[in-house]
């Protein structure tokens, strides 16, 4: 095929599919006020993802990103005490974790939650015991070749790389609209860093939107669309990922990098 027809199909495909999305915002996050108890943490945090987006949440130890990813996906703690969270046109705000999880919201949280007891494989299959189901565990284990190797391997015994994979493989057991990775490259080696990171990437090329929080700033950036950046409990950045790769000032003060 002429290579040039081809890229402007492809171009404009992509026009319509924008111009769909600024009507509706995907996940669209407004004014959000949470609590632990009488501590008053995610302080007024709004932002946008388009659909199919990869966005980097930063911010100094503290600044309140798992707080607002728990928030998110509705978990108990923090309380959300106002603000509104819309996913496709339908109120987060107003559901509890397991609700949000029906509609296909997924937190991976920073402690990857391993079943000990189980094998590789029966981490995956319970994971689809929750509906919707998602991948087939043939598809998982084309995607994560090592968690293949290891099927009958009790889980709690891989490697916290392997670990990872296996929380992320989990997510993706289910069918799942947004994903939410708290941290996935912390302790890990950077060249196990580096497979996570092709993960992602394979995720992003699934059109899987994502908010991926990270300390290792650029890392994550380099896999994101857009990005927004916390301090306090509150945002002091958004915009996109190339900006924030481009802000000497804004990484010093924010990222330290
Ligand atoms: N269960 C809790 N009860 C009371 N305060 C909490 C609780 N969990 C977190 N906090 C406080 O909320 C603030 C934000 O914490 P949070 O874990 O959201 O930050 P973070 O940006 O994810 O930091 P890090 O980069 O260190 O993971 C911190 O001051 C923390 O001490
Ligand atoms: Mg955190």
């Amino acid at each position: 095929m002429n290579r040039s027809v081809h890229d402007r199909e492809a171009f404009s495909g992509k026009a319509i599919e924008l111009a769909q999305n600024e009507a509706e915002p995907f996940f669209s996050v407004r004014d959000i006020h949470a609590y632990y108890g009488e501590s008053y943490i995610v302080q007024g945090v709004s932002f946008e993802i388009k659909k199919g987006e990869v966005l980097s949440l930063l911010g100094r130890n503290g600044a309140g990103k798992t707080s607002t990813l728990r928030t998110l996906a509705r978990v108990d703690t923090p309380t959300l005490k106002s603000g509104e969270i819309w996913l496709q046109g339908v109120p987060l705000h107003t559901m509890k974790a397991h609700q949000a999880a029906k509609l296909g919201v997924q937190l991976v949280p920073e402690d990857r939650r391993i079943i000990g007891g189980l094998t590789v494989e029966e981490n995956l299959v319970l994971a689809q015991v929750t509906e919707p189901r998602g991948w087939e565990l043939e598809k998982v284990y084309e995607h994560f070749p090592r968690l293949a190797e290891r099927r009958r391997q009790e889980a709690t015994t891989l490697s916290g790389g392997e670990q990872q994979m296996l929380s992320v493989a989990r997510a993706l057991a289910r069918d799942i609209k947004i994903l939410f990775l708290d941290e996935p490259y912390e302790g890990l080696a950077p060249v196990i860093v580096q497979e996570i990171e092709k993960i992602v990437q394979q995720i992003r090329e699934l059109g899987i939107t994502t908010i991926i929080v990270e300390q290792n700033a650029v890392a994550a950036l380099r896999l994101s669309d857009s990005a927004v950046i916390m301090d306090t409990g509150t945002v002091v950045f958004s915009g996109t990922a190339k900006e924030v790769l481009e802000n000497t000032e804004l990484r010093h003060e924010y990222l330290a990098i």
